[in-house]
Parts: structure tokens; sequence; C-alpha cells
């Protein structure tokens, strides 16, 4: 069977996948949010659907929270098979009054497709399905054998497909892994990503006296948490943007000079990124290039902060608590759990006297993760993007996290894992506006069948 019958094909049904996309978009799945728990089941449903209407044996598995997808097709022995990943949970839309239009009523501007999730990741994640539709109509069958899983809680850290996964590692058994998750480097530059850094995401209670106290008649003698915990989060990093956590860099896997050099050639205009961002200065560690920062090195964030009186106008008070969300982003080479204890111990050694703090990890750790980049399946999705996208991919490092991939990687020994990025830095995943191309998802439609061609 002709690759390029199929490929017209695809072409020609350029509006049906839209409308179907659509449709997967307007599911609010966000898995965060309890009342959402429905919703995330209707979007199981769904992919599962999709997946049965392909001829897949399909089920939906519990786990303690929100279901896994599984789904096979034929498997025969002669053929090399392929495990592919999505994840159909998005993150929450909030702050909706940033949206043009709602989240969940997707829409078209500009050859965008504007919803929560339209990039990450119900949008190429779907390319596989619509690329296999195409695929079987056309032919009657996929030339290598297809596995399914997509999960319902990657945006929460995945708390529940270790144990999944481990409960029936046999029926993950792959060649090789396709995930489409990310961002290309630039606007017509395909990408395959070669790594993907870690997190560890972690919440800190400070309280210090039993209620809220007028600041005139206390003030003077009580710790105050507020100031505390500002205390405690200025001592995390340096003024030079480095992670003061003592031990923090030991594992971290130092960059070779080649691969300096490759991230040196890839780097977009910086002045062009400030203007995008809306930011005079960049910060982090001296020494490293703002790709190396953004893609190979490891880092801290606090994600949110709260304590006290934020409302109108002015209240003389100490507050009794305060809080923050404390994120680390790890670089190869770094373990999650070791991380974990480090912070852990650096926060309470730097935790004034008078206040009590409480630490919660808020999430299962993800490890970073390293995949190769020479590898025949790497050179076949290499070809297959070529196809899709009319160009040669560049390879490149990944700043965010899929905590699966180390799974796949350390508890599946699974090696050859595919990071085929049909989105762009610029989609908005996880912002207001979210958006994906549909000239991005038509060109990771094409490269999703070009690569089923290119495995076998
Ligand atoms: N798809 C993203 C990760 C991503 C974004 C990869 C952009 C490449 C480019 C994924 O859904 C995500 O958001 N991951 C989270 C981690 C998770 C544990 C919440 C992240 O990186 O913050
Ligand atoms: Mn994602
Ligand atoms: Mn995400």
């Amino acid at each position: 069977m002709s690759l390029q019958k199929i490929l017209d094909e695809i072409d020609s049904r350029r509006q049906h996948h839209v409308e179907d996309l659509f449709e997967f978009l307007r599911i609010p799945s966000i898995s965060t949010y309890s009342q959402h728990t429905g919703d995330i089941r209707h979007a199981a449903d769904w992919v599962s659907s999709r997946l049965a209407r392909l001829g897949f044996r399909t089920r939906i598995h519990e786990t303690a929270r929100h279901p896994v997808v599984f789904a096979q097709g034929p498997q025969r022995p002669d053929r090399p098979t392929l495990l592919i990943y999505g994840h159909y949970d998005v993150q929450p839309p909030e702050p909706l009054a940033e949206w043009a239009t709602p989240p969940f009523s997707p829409s078209i501007r500009d050859g965008f497709v504007y919803a929560r999730g339209a990039t990450d990741d119900k949008g190429q994640f779907l390319t596989y399905i619509k690329a296999m539709e195409a695929i079987l109509d056309v032919s009657g069958e996929i030339p290598v054998n297809v596995k399914v899983l997509a999960e319902g809680e990657e945006e929460i850290g995945s708390p529940s497909l270790e144990a999944f996964l481990r409960q029936c590692p046999e029926l993950f058994k792959a060649d090789a892994v396709a995930i489409s998750d990310g961002s290309q480097c630039a606007l017509g530059i395909p990408t395959i990503t070669y790594s993907l850094r870690g997190l560890c995401y972690f919440q800190l209670d400070v309280q210090g006296p039993r209620m809220d106290l007028h600041s005139g008649i206390y003030g003077g003698i009580v710790v105050n948490p507020a100031q505390a915990l500002a205390e405690i989060l200025a001592k995390l990093k340096t003024p030079d943007g480095r992670v003061a956590i003592p031990g923090f860099y030991d594992d971290v896997l130092p960059l070779e000079k080649w691969e300096s050099d490759e991230l040196a050639a890839l780097s977009p205009d910086e002045d062009d990124v400030k203007g995008y961002l809306g930011v005079s200065e960049f910060t982090g560690e001296q020494g490293f290039s703002v790709m190396e920062r953004l893609t190979a090195r490891p880092t801290l964030d606090v994600n949110g902060i709260w304590g006290g009186f934020a409302g109108e106008g002015a209240k003389t008070v100490i507050p009794a608590k305060a809080g923050a969300k404390v994120s680390l982003r790890l670089a190869p080479r770094q373990e999650s759990a070791a991380i974990s204890r480090l912070f852990r111990e650096f926060v309470l050694s730097v935790t004034p006297p008078g206040v009590t703090l409480e630490i919660t990890e808020l999430q299962h750790g993800a490890d970073p993760v390293l995949v190769s980049r020479g590898s025949t399946s790497v050179q076949a999705a290499a070809r297959a993007i070529e196809t899709g996208f009319g160009r040669a991919p560049v390879f490149l490092r990944e700043g965010a996290s899929i905590p699966v991939v180390s799974l796949f990687k350390n508890v599946l020994g699974l090696e050859d894992i595919l990071l085929l990025p049909w989105g762009r830095p610029d989609d908005g995943a996880h912002s207001p506006d979210e958006r994906f191309s549909l000239e991005d998802f038509h060109r990771g439609i094409r490269s999703a069948a070009a690569l089923f061609f290119e495995l076998a």
C-alpha cells in the first residue's frame, strides 16, 4: 500500500479531523478538580470509543483516581509493535476572564483552534487516531502492531500510573513508544525531543500564632509567619539565580561542548522572547546560555504564595499562617526522591524559630530522562516528520516534564521512546487562550501516518 494514497486521504479529511477535535475539546476533563470526575470519565469513554471504532480491543481500567484507557489492535508476531501514549486530561482553565472565547467552546481564529487542551494534549494525541483511521479506511490494515495507553492523570503528576504499569508489565511490551505532547523548537522547525526535565512539587505551610492578631498590640514580639515564609523562600536561591540547596547540583549531568554548541545554534532571538513574555531581563545560572537554562539545567520556582490580609484597604494584622507552593525542575541524573530529601532538610534548617513549618509533597515526583537519539526507530521518526512537516527535524531537550517517560524507561525497560512534539512554544499550554495550529494538527496526522510505515 502506498503511503501517498493515505496522505492524500488525510489531506481530503481536514474538515472532518477538525470537527472531531472540537468534540474532544468540548469535554472539560480537568483532572485536578473533583467536581469534573464525570467529565474525566466522559473523555475516557470518548477515547475508548474512537479506538473501538478502529477495531481495537479496548478497556477502561480503574485506578485509585482517574481511569486509564488501554487498547490494542491485532498483534502479529512478525511485526514490530508501537505503543502510543497520550493524556486526555487538561489543566484548569482559570483565569477565565483572560480567555477571548470560553475554554471548552473551541473556536478557530487565524488558523488556530483555541481551547483548553488544544495543544496539551488532546490535539496532539488525536493525530495518531486520525492517522490510523485513514490508514485502515484506505488499506484495511496498519503495518505495525499498535497499542495505545491514554491516561487522565498526567496533569496531576500521573500518581496511579506506576502501580498500573507494574501490575501487568507484559501488556506494554513494545519495540518503540511514540508520544506527541510537547513543543517544536520554533515555528517551522520540526523537532525530536531527546530529554525531559523531572519535577518535585511541595506545599509549605507556616503556622505562627493561634489566631490573627492586632499588629499594634502584639507587633514586635510575635514571629510573623508571612515574614518567616518570605525569608525561607528568599534563601532557596542565591541572588545570581542558583538554587541554594546544598548538594542540589551534585548529580546533574554536565553538558558536553558539542551539546552546548548544538543548543546555541537553536537559540531563539532573546529580545523576541523577552517581547513575547513582556519581561525586560532574564535570570538564571551564570555561565549557562538561555537555551541551557531552559532545557538542560535544573531550577526552582515559587508557583504561588498566600497569607494574611489581601482584601481592599488596610488591616493591621499579624496573620496566623502563610503558605506557598514551590516546584523544582530536575535535570538528567538528578533523582526526585533524593532532591525531595535535600529540599526538606534545607527548608527546615532555614525556618526561623517561633513558627512551625509543614512540608507536603503535592505530586508524585517525576524523574528527568534522556532518551536515545540514534536508534533506528528515531531515524524512522525523523523520516516520518520530514514527510509530514516537509523538513527534517532538529534534536532538542525539553524543559517541561512528562512523568510517564521515566516510568517507561525505568519500570518497563523501554528504550526507544520517540518524543515527537507537534505543538509550538507559544501555543499557550496551561495559559489562557491555549491554542493549536490547524497546520500543525494536519502535519502531525501526516507524520503519524508516515511513522507507522517507517517503523514497519
Ligand atoms: N505536555 C506537557 C509537558 C510539555 C509542555 C512538554 C510543553 C513539552 C513542551 C505536560 O502535560 C505537562 O504539563 N507536564 C507538567 C508536569 C506534570 C507533572 C504536571 C509540567 O511539565 O509542568
Ligand atoms: Mn501534556
Ligand atoms: Mn500539561
